[in-house]
């Protein structure tokens, strides 16, 4: 298979990079952060959560934020929903796309939402259902995809029967979650083989957090299958607060970097976009995550 000419970047950074920071950052950080991806180019960023404060303290100021960006005609700027709670909240925030978020691993679902694969997929359908009336998108996420943190190893069939539920409830994508990073190129090869089969290779989206170093091999064995949509975080902001050890997302200035070298278009600014990492990075008081931003700083 040929690769793509064209690979859109969903820029996770201010949501699964933040949510993890322990130490509190302003509303005006985090606008800031949104905005400086919104000068570099970058096309969907997520810029919060509409979750539980008591679960993630760290998105509480998500209806804030979305009141202080500027918003850019062309660039969808996204929130997740667990809950229909969540989902109503995020519409009141002037919201246009929310992601829902479910998970391969029967332990990791209870852990992260306090609830089953199955419930969390029924919470769902009310949500599709008032997206639908109020014009709302839905994007959806499996976690765990290729191995968990409680339970260890997860079969392929069980990510895509996942993937296909919240593909038939109408997610118009789904991103598979390397939420531990443990998957390497070959697992990840035969992971997008056996979904394609019951999700189409066009709807599914790559989301490598780089614990295990393996997201960027992983990233090109998901274009060399046909992926073409790559979840990714500024300065590899983040882990997640229910996957203990988790690093970061893969550095999105390392994605543009990769892609450039590839021939294939991003529509993004790597220069803009290294300087909005470096600000992110000097805001949170310690280095980029990103080794491309890391080897410019050293020049
Ligand atoms: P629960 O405790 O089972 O829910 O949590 P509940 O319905 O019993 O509600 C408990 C309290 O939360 C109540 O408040 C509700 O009102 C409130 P109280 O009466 O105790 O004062 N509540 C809410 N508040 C604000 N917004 C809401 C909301 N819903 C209920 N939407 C729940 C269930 C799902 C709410 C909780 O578990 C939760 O918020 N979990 C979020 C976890 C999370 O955000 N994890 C990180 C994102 S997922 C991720 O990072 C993976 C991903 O990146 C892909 C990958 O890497 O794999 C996407
Ligand atoms: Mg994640």
């Amino acid at each position: 298979m040929s690769l793509p000419t064209h690979v859109r970047l969903v820029e996770v950074g201010p949501r699964d990079g933040l949510q993890n920071e322990a130490q509190p950052i302003s509303v005006a950080d985090k606008v800031r952060l949104v905005d400086a991806l919104t000068a570099a180019g970058v096309s969907y960023i997520e810029v919060g959560s509409f979750v539980s404060p008591k679960w993630v303290p760290q998105m509480a100021g998500s209806a804030e934020v979305f009141a202080q960006i500027q918003r850019k005609p062309g660039v969808t700027y996204a929130a997740l929903a667990p809950n229909l709670r969540g989902f109503e909240d995020a519409v009141a925030a002037g919201v246009k796309e929310v992601a829902v978020f479910a998970a391969a691993s029967e332990a990791f679902s209870q852990r992260n939402i306090n609830c089953s694969i199955s419930e969390s997929l029924a919470r769902f359908v009310p949500i599709m259902e008032a997206a639908k009336q109020h014009g709302v998108s839905v994007r959806g996420y499996v976690s765990c995809v290729l191995g968990c943190p409680y339970e260890g190893n997860v079969a392929p069939e069980q990510v895509a029967l996942v993937a296909r539920e919240l593909y038939d409830m109408g997610c118009y994508e789904v991103s598979l979650g390397d939420t531990i990073g443990t998957g390497t190129a070959g697992a990840t090869r035969k992971l997008i083989e056996v979904v394609a089969a019951d999700v189409p290779r066009e709807k599914l989206a790559g989301h490598f957090h780089d614990t295990y170093g393996q997201a960027m091999a992983n990233i090109y064995a998901s274009l060399l299958e046909g992926v073409a949509v790559f979840d990714s975080s500024i300065a590899g902001l983040g882990g997640c607060p229910y996957a203990k050890g988790a690093s970061g997302n893969v550095a999105t200035e390392d994605v543009v970097y990769l892609l450039n070298g590839l021939g294939i278009d991003s529509g993004i600014d790597l220069e803009a976009l290294i300087v909005a990492g470096q600000h992110i990075s000097t805001v949170l008081g310690r280095a980029s995550g990103s080794r491309v931003a890391r080897a410019r700083s050293a020049q």
